[in-house]
This record gives structure tokens, C-alpha cells and sequence, in this order.
């Protein structure tokens, strides 16, 4: 794929080569060098080669491109041409705001909170293939965007911890998560049951979750504690590419609010708890292999959100990272034996 005429491949700083891959792929543009109109033309003529690179790669960063708005970011998506998943569709936990019909706000967890990574929604039934990224406003310190090719960190997993990675494999995840009545912004999973399953009763509530296969029990306070069916802990993205595509880590280390304990938040997919040990050799992994996004105002990050994970340092000043999600696809696993 020829780069747009202005623009070229470039590097970062603690830019990742694991396997002899660029991590992420980065293109950079020179400055006022093209329009928006431009790059969106190109993205929309190379989407195919840009979605596949993303798979490669994991991820493809956008630098000093004409995008300073969250406008112009809906603009990018939209040239990309892959479906939208609205976050109202979604089973999050976390409480986001929409900017405009594709974009919305990363998580508003206030600044001091830590998410772990994750790859997005892995711990419901729907999750989307692609998540992009933009940034708005950098924060004045902190709050980069690590970033974890969940590939390469299974196939470590498999030589450090194999019968945990086997289990893993054979047996699922199931995620407990206790939902408030009324959205949390305090907490990085605050979003309230009526929200999460966009409805207004709890009869209805508890429809939506058993047609969805979880297990449920009302709390005080109006809150809702909700157990996933057993989902799938590893993919197979490519022949002999498996990926570590689960929650394991943001739910183990936290999922932690006045609701939520983490000791209670994960099981496998049979009921039996987890390798505490193998839990910390896969947290390890993971910050081992990250690769730090560190922001700044009008990059775009492309995700294939089946490959890498993502997580959120904290920060301080003000931080306006958005999202998008695309290409909303189902899992489900069943237990064998
Ligand atoms: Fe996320």
C-alpha cells in the first residue's frame, strides 16, 4: 500500500518489533501537507489493506494527520466503511457519553483510576472486531494508552504457566459483575443495569439477561449482580494464531468499586477458581509487552481488538481520549465434560 503523498511510515518512541513487528504501525503526516478530504479518500481506498494491517500488526497509529476535531475522527471512522456498534448495544460496565452518532468518551472514570487491560468486551456475549481511538486533548501528564499484542503474550503464557493456558482454553471464563441502579461516575464500572440492558424494569432486566444465558440475583440498593454463561478465554485468529481474547486481567486485578470484590469477579468456565500464581505470570506478561500511547492532540489509534488489548494510565490535567467501536460479533462457548 502506497503511503498518501505527504505522508510516510514512521516510528515512536518505545515503538515495539516482537516477532519482527512493527507494534504499532505508525504513519505520520507532514504538517498541512494534505486535507481531511484527502486522507479520508485514502482510507476509504486502502480500507482493506488498513483493517488487514491492523489484524497483522495489531494496531495502526495516525499522527499529525488533519484531524483535530471529534468530527473529523466520526469522518475517519465513517471513511473506514466497517459497521458501527453503538455503545448503547453493548454489555459494558463502563459509563461513557456519546460526542457524535460513531464517537464517544473513552470512560469517564475519574483521572486516579487505573484500567487494566483488556480487550474490549471480552467478558460478554457481544464484543465488536475494531476499536479506534482518537485524541482530543492530551493530558498534561500521564494517561497514555498502553497497548499488549495479546498473541505474543499467549504464546508466552503457554511456555511460562502451559497447564493454566491449557485450562484457560478448555474450560472458559465466567465474569460476576454487581451493576448499580443509577450510573457511577466514580467508578470504571459504574454503568447502571437499566444502561448496561437498556431497560427500564427488572422483569425486564432479568428477560434480557436469560435470553443472553447469565445467571442473576438482586441485591440491596436496587443493585443487580450478574453471571455470565462460560465465554471463551482463547481465539484462533489466524491459523495458529491464538490470542489470550478474554477480561482475565482488567477483572482479576480491577473490578474493584463499593459493589465489586476482584476475588469474586472470575472464575473458569466449570466453576473452579483460578492459578493465582499463573494469574500474576499473565499480569506480568502483559505490562512486560506493553507498548505506552502516549498522546498527542489529533492522533488516531485503528485496534484489532481481537489481537491487542488496551488498558488507561492514570492522569493528571485534562484528557479527552475518544472511541469508536465497529463490527459488533457474538461469542459462546460450551463445556466439554
Ligand atoms: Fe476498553
Amino acid at each position: 500500500m502506497t503511503p498518501l503523498q505527504g505522508s510516510q511510515i514512521a516510528s515512536v518512541p518505545n515503538q515495539r518489533h516482537d516477532n519482527n513487528s512493527a507494534f504499532p504501525l505508525v504513519y505520520s503526516c507532514d504538517p498541512g501537507a494534505i486535507t481531511l478530504a484527502q486522507f479520508t479518500e485514502w482510507v476509504s481506498g486502502n480500507r482493506d489493506e488498513l483493517l488487514s494491517l491492523a489484524t497483522q500488526h495489531g494496531a495502526v497509529a495516525f499522527r499529525g494527520f488533519p484531524t483535530p476535531s471529534a468530527e473529523d475522527f466520526d469522518a475517519f471512522v465513517q471513511s473506514l466503511g466497517i459497521e458501527n456498534f453503538p455503545y448503547a448495544k453493548s454489555l459494558s460496565n463502563a459509563v461513557r457519553i456519546n460526542r457524535t452518532p460513531r464517537v464517544f468518551s473513552a470512560n469517564e472514570a475519574p483521572p486516579e483510576v487505573k484500567i487494566f487491560f483488556h480487550h474490549e468486551m471480552a467478558q460478554t456475549p457481544l464484543y465488536p472486531k475494531y476499536i479506534m481511538f482518537f485524541c482530543e486533548i492530551a493530558p498534561q501528564s500521564g494517561g497514555a494508552t498502553p497497548l499488549c499484542r495479546s498473541d505474543i503474550l499467549y504464546s508466552e503464557l503457554m511456555k511460562q504457566c502451559p497447564e493454566f493456558a491449557a485450562k484457560c482454553e478448555q474450560a472458559g471464563l465466567q465474569y460476576t459483575n454487581v451493576m448499580p441502579g443509577n450510573d457511577d461516575p466514580n467508578s470504571g464500572m459504574g454503568r447502571s443495569w437499566h444502561s448496561t440492558l437498556g431497560v427500564e424494569t427488572k422483569s425486564a432486566a432479568e428477560a434480557r439477561l436469560r435470553e443472553l444465558g447469565y445467571s442473576l440475583e438482586w441485591l440491596a440498593n436496587d443493585c443487580l449482580k450478574a453471571t455470565t454463561p462460560p465465554l471463551p478465554a482463547v481465539m484462533e485468529v489466524a491459523p495458529g494464531q491464538k490470542t489470550f481474547f478474554n477480561q482475565l486481567i482488567a477483572a482479576y486485578c480491577g473490578w474493584k468499586d463499593e459493589r465489586n470484590d476482584p476475588s469474586a469477579a472470575i472464575r473458569h468456565g466449570d466453576g473452579s477458581k483460578l492459578d493465582s500464581d499463573a494469574v500474576n505470570v499473565a499480569v506480568d506478561l502483559a505490562e512486560q509487552l506493553a507498548y505506552d500511547h502516549q498522546w498527542h492532540a489529533g492522533d488516531i489509534v485503528l485496534l484489532d481488538n481481537t489481537v491487542a488489548m488496551h488498558a488507561r494510565r492514570p492522569f493528571q490535567g485534562t484528557r479527552k481520549v475518544l472511541a469508536s467501536l465497529a463490527e459488533m460479533q457474538t461469542q459462546s462457548f460450551a463445556v466439554v465434560g
